[in-house]
This record gives structure tokens, C-alpha cells and sequence, in this order.
């Protein structure tokens, strides 16, 4: 008689193993970030951000169509504005990328979940995510452009609207003038524990939104800190945050891990565009094998806790899901 257990039973074959296993990353738990820009007949593809496109507003309709037809149920939009300016007025204007891209996607695909990133940072002049005196970054004058801006995207007929700027107070004014301008029943998908990352380097590339001075140490969370995660959901939870949002993911799997125990509202993990870089250009060069790597780093998220991923593989990842279950 063995004293010992056979944990091997369960994982002798493919189908013992498909019968068991704990994780499984959905179709519908992907959201697909996208990037709009002016112009026409633009698809140009990002160069640190191999696969993903800058699209024209007319090129969004097929571009779209490619992301429905794999069963996408979401997509985040950013927009890359015409000029840039001390005050982030293509943010809120009526006419900006975003509100135009909306209108283009939501004319044809009246059922996709459009969410919209809420920030500043791609039109100030700056670079910064919020309003900025001398080389202070300004918070509450901030917040009030915000809110503009998540009204804007709304009246363009958004579903979901997402502020990643990293003011204190932004969910709540966001709530309270969405509330009074009639859009009571628009969520908001708070971006609560978002750190100042290195990570976000090609998509800080992608929009041109490098901060012109200094950097967003001042309203990012600190990489090393664990409770003020806790801190940051529970202050916008209190302010109406719908969902929170943990980013980067792969770094801070710790991180999901806690949010999902400390709240009961859905939490959603952003894996960003280094996080995607550095598994594209590893896979690329031959070092990682392609699908087996963005299949373990998904599942790894959703194993963390994250009830949904914000993430630039969310069309090859669904493409996958459909040959594989
Ligand atoms: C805007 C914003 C950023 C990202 C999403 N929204 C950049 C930043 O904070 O500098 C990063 C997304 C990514 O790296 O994929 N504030």
C-alpha cells in the first residue's frame, strides 16, 4: 500500500483534464481595445503594437465587423484628436474622434457594448490627464472637464463610460452630471487601481500622450502599494463606480486577487499594451510560443479574479476559444 496520492489520475488525458479544469476564459469575457483617428482610408498599424491598427472613422464599420464576427461583445474606444491643447477641448467636443467613431460603429452595430476611455491625457498639449497649472496637475478643475467629456461620449450614444484619468471625486461628478443630463442609466467602469506604470510605454506611443513634463506619479498609484488598492475601490464604489478596474494585470495578479475578495461589484483587469508587447514580439522573435502564451496570461488573469479583460489579443483569443471548446 502507496501512502501517497495520485493527483496524475486527473490529468491523463484531454478529456479528464477538460472535465476538471477551473478556469476558462469566455468570448464574453473579452473587451477589445481600439484606436480611432482622422482621416480617411486609414489603417496603419501601431509599431510597438504589432496587430493593432489605427483606424479611420470610415474604416470602422469592417473593422468592426471582424470583431462581431468573432463573437466580441465589447470594445474600449481611444481616440487620437486633430490638435492637442492646453485644455483637452477635443475631449468633450460634439464633433471629436470618439463621438464620431460611436456614431459610425453604433449606426451599424446597434448591439455591440460601446465603452469609452474618460481622460485627457491624448488631447492636452501636455500630455497630462487632468488640467495643469505651472507643474501642478489640477485636480478638481479637472474633474469638471471629465465629466464634460463622459457626457459628450454618452449623448454620442456610449454604453459604458470608463475614466482612467486618476482624479479624486471623478466618478461621482461624472455620476452627477450624467445623472442630471438624462443618461441615470449609463454605468461607469472606474479604472480605481490604476498604477503608474512602465507598461503602458506603447500605448503612450500609439496616442502620443507622453507626459511633455514630469510624470503621472502625483494621481497613478505607487507599483509597491497593496491597501491603497482597497482604499481606491472603496472610495468609488462609495461614488458610483458600476465596475472597478484593476491595471496593469499581469504585474498585480495579487492585486485582482484582493479587489475580487474586498468588493461585490464586478472587477475588470486591463492587460496593456506592454503586457501585449512583450508576449507579441517575444512570440514573434520565436522565443514564446504564440497562442499557448496569450491562452496561459488570460487565463492567469481570470484565475486572479478578473470577471472580464480589457485586452489587445481579445480577437485571436476569441478565434482560439471558437477552434478549442
Ligand atoms: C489614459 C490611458 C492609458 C492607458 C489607458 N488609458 C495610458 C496612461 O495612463 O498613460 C494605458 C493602456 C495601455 O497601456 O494599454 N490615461
Amino acid at each position: 500500500m502507496s501512502n501517497f496520492k495520485r493527483s496524475r489520475r486527473l490529468r491523463s488525458s484531454a478529456t479528464m483534464r477538460s472535465l476538471v479544469k477551473e478556469t476558462r476564459v469566455g468570448v464574453s469575457d473579452l473587451i477589445y481595445p481600439m484606436f480611432v483617428v482622422h482621416g480617411e482610408n486609414v489603417k496603419n498599424e501601431i509599431p510597438n503594437m504589432p496587430g493593432q491598427y489605427h483606424h479611420s472613422v470610415d474604416q470602422l464599420k469592417s473593422a468592426v465587423k471582424e470583431v462581431v464576427d468573432l463573437g466580441i461583445k465589447a470594445i474600449v474606444l481611444f481616440g487620437l484628436p486633430e490638435k492637442k491643447d492646453e485644455i483637452a477641448s477635443d475631449a468633450y467636443s460634439e464633433n471629436g474622434i470618439i463621438q464620431q467613431a460611436i456614431r459610425e460603429i453604433k449606426s451599424h452595430y446597434p448591439d455591440l457594448l460601446v465603452i469609452t476611455d474618460v481622460c485627457l491625457c491624448q488631447y492636452t498639449s501636455h500630455g497630462h490627464c487632468g488640467l495643469v497649472e505651472g507643474d501642478i496637475i489640477l485636480n478638481d478643475e479637472s474633474i469638471e472637464i471629465l465629466a464634460k467629456t463622459a457626457l459628450s461620449h454618452a449623448k454620442a450614444g456610449a454604453d459604458m463610460v470608463a475614466p482612467s484619468d486618476m482624479m479624486d471625486g471623478r466618478v461621482s461628478k461624472i455620476r452627477e452630471v450624467l445623472d442630471n443630463n438624462g443618461f441615470k442609466h449609463i454605468p461607469i467602469m472606474s479604472y480605481s487601481v490604476k498604477y503608474a506604470s512602465s507598461f503602458y510605454g506603447p500605448f503612450r506611443g500609439a496616442v502620443k500622450s507622453a507626459p511633455q513634463f514630469g510624470d503621472r506619479k502625483t494621481y497613478q498609484m505607487d507599483p509597491g502599494n497593496r491597501l491603497e488598492a482597497l482604499r481606491q475601490i472603496e472610495y468609488d464604489i462609495e461614488e458610483g463606480a458600476d465596475i472597478v478596474m484593476v491595471k496593469p494585470a499581469m504585474a498585480y495578479l495579487d492585486i485582482i486577487r484582493d479587489v475580487r475578495e474586498n468588493c461585490n461589484v464586478p472587477v475588470a483587469a486591463y492587460q496593456v499594451s506592454g503586457e501585449y508587447a512583450m508576449l507579441k514580439m517575444a512570440a514573434q522573435q520565436g522565443k514564446l510560443k504564440p497562442e499557448e502564451s496569450m491562452v496561459e496570461s488570460l487565463t492567469a488573469i481570470k484565475r486572479a479574479g478578473a470577471d472580464m479583460i480589457l485586452t489587445y489579443f481579445a480577437k485571436e483569443m476569441a478565434e482560439w476559444i471558437g477552434r478549442n471548446n
